[in-house]
């Protein structure tokens, strides 16, 4: 595979200083740093973070500025993780990126679907969005208030008028009790929206295509598989015949209906076996 000059630069690894990290709830922490070429991400793309000696994770890029900065957002779920979540302010790590397509911005009326960690490039592409759209909703869901992340940033982003936020916890300790998948199919049914972007877990996205099919409204989904080269070589983060790295992590619905036998339904893991979800 010949890869371009493009993609040789961002896949050379830098190092920087980490500039800032603040707490978001018990499991999850931005971390902030200047990287040139993230800086330039579009909403969706992602980058790789290598934690010296430990190792490399991919990213969802939270927010870039054109001076620099760049800020991802992360869960606490194992060894890597866990040695970021521990580094402090000035400490060393390594970035390549920023990989994969994004979004396509759209300016109708929009709906905006998250769960878990999956509200760090809904938000990135909110924040760019939200000023043009004619509509916006965010629907936002997680099992208890504590693991909402970003409410006061979500709610000032969707200051305007046609805004609305809609947040739901399972244990129904804020917003609506249940599944934030709940009060969409009410919602479609109600309401007439030109593009649906949806990223949290796999399950969840794949309710939220069932019910976009159902109601005929375009859908882009940002999925998450094992990722090792981030360049499309490796093979690790294969789904049907996409790679997730290359020729995602954003996927239209028309590409999702190619892979419906495992989107939502199978995962591969370390050793290539597919395995349920
Ligand atoms: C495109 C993309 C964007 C992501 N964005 C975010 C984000 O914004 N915030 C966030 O907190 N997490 C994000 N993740 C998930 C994050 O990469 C994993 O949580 C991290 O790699 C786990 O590493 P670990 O060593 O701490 O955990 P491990 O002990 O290795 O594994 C814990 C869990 O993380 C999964 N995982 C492990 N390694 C990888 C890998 N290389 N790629 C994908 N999943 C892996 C495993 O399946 C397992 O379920 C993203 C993943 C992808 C593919
Ligand atoms: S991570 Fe290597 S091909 Fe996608």
């Amino acid at each position: 595979m010949k890869l371009s000059a493009y993609r040789i630069a961002a896949n050379k690894l830098r190092t920087t200083p980490i500039l800032s990290i603040e707490a978001e709830s018990s499991t999850v922490k931005t971390f902030t740093f200047r990287d040139q070429r993230c800086a330039r991400a579009e909403p969706g793309q992602f980058l790789m973070l290598w934690i010296p000696s430990v190792d490399e994770i991919p990213l969802s890029i939270l927010h870039a500025e054109e001076n620099g900065m760049v800020s991802v957002a992360v869960q606490e779920v194992g060894e890597a993780t866990s040695a970021l979540h521990n580094k402090t302010i000035g400490e060393l790590i390594g970035i390549r990126g920023p990989f994969g397509n994004s979004f396509t911005p759209k300016n109708g009326r929009i709906l905006m679907v998250s769960g878990g960690t999956g509200v760090v490039p809904t938000l990135f592409l909110a924040e760019r969005l939200a000023s043009k759209t004619a509509k916006l909703v965010f629907a936002i869901g997680a099992k208890r208030k504590e693991e909402l992340l970003f409410m006061n940033r979500i709610k000032r982003t969707l200051g305007g008028e046609e805004t609305q936020v809609i947040a739901t916890t399972e244990d129904g300790s804020y917003g609506i009790k249940g599944l934030v998948t709940k009060p969409l199919q009410k919602l479609l049914e109600r309401e007439k929206f030109d593009m649906i972007y949806t990223c949290g877990p796999e399950q969840m996205m794949r309710k939220v295509f069932d019910l976009a099919e159902k109601c005929e409204v375009a859908l882009e989904a940002s999925l998450e598989r094992l990722m090792r080269c981030a360049i499309g070589l490796c093979g690790s983060c294969v789904v049907g015949r996409f790679r997730v790295c290359k020729d995602g992590p954003v996927f239209t619905a028309k590409q999702l209906r190619q892979v419906k036998a495992e989107f939502g339904v199978s995962k591969r893991d370390f050793s290539g076996r597919k395995i349920p979800l």
